[in-house]
């Protein structure tokens, strides 16, 4: 298939189609993340340019991405927290005038029908050269394991060392990654936290809470923390670092 990246912010007139595509498919609670709320507005206005899409011969998206550029001195240790702290700390080094040298990939997806393709590699080589023409020589990613809400209870730090007969790992995303001769760094425990009250989280999850205590909420990493005392959900969900080469 004969595909060409542009810049997000550059085709107005596709947004429609690409919300239409990417809000499909993922668990409500995804969308309520405050922290990424926080900083989602600035990381559209300030990283317009790290934002891609693919497009195939007829203007239809096949896939999309985004990503932002943080400092990293290539140590585990100075990795982001994950995904919410990496939107956090593109924003602030912006807004301090800071010189950013890393590429955070914070999202790639691929149109329902046309999955298992490859094209995420695509897309993620897309978002990778974006992030060279922006002076960005490092690439890494919060991955969030696509298999990982079948293992709730697990760990994160241990699925990531799962792997299959042939060596690689278990989890089908990070297998791509892993395809793409990106290594894996460690488990970003707290890469997003997604709360709300009470009554908020039962809708999400399409559950009723009737009691505190750990729930497993279909699509969620982990398990969601009730305490109906101060009325507060929490799931707190980890991804796996990964760094491209
Ligand atoms: C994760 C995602 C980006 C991978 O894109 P992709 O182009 O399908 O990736 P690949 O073609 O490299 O496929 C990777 C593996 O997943 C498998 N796979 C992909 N889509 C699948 C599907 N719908 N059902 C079952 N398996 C699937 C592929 O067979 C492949 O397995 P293999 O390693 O055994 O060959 C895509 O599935 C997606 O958009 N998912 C929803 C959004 C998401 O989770 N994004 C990541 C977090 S931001």
């Amino acid at each position: 298939m004969d595909l060409r990246p542009v810049v997000f912010a550059d085709r107005p007139d596709l947004h429609e189609q690409a919300n239409t595509i990417f809000s499909a498919g993922w668990p409500e609670f995804i969308f309520h993340d405050r922290i990424a709320d926080r900083y989602l507005e600035r990381v559209q206005a300030f990283f317009a340019h790290l934002s891609l899409l693919l497009l195939d011969a007829d203007d239809q998206i096949a896939a999309g991405g985004w990503g932002v550029p943080v400092g990293w001195d290539g140590t585990i240790g100075d990795l982001p927290g994950g995904y919410d702290d990496a939107l956090r700390q593109a924003v602030e080094l912006r807004e301090a005038n800071g010189r950013a040298d890393t590429m955070v990939i914070a999202a790639a997806q691929v149109r329902p029908d046309l999955q298992g393709q490859g094209l995420a590699a695509l897309m993620l080589l897309h978002l990778a050269d974006a992030g060279t023409r922006a002076g960005l020589t490092r690439v890494i990613a919060p991955v969030r394991p696509a298999l990982k809400a079948r293992y709730p209870l697990t760990p994160m730090a241990r699925f990531m060392t799962w792997t299959g007969p042939d060596g690689a790992p278990l989890d089908p995303w990070l297998r791509t990654h892993h395809r793409m001769g990106a290594r894996m760094l460690c488990a970003a425990e707290r890469s997003m936290v997604m709360q709300g009250s009470v009554a908020e989280w039962e809708e999400w999850a399409g559950l009723p809470f009737p009691e505190s205590g750990r729930y497993i909420v279909p699509g969620a990493l982990a398990p969601v923390m009730i305490d109906r005392e101060h009325d507060v959900g929490e799931l707190v969900e980890a991804n796996v670092w990964v760094q491209h080469r």
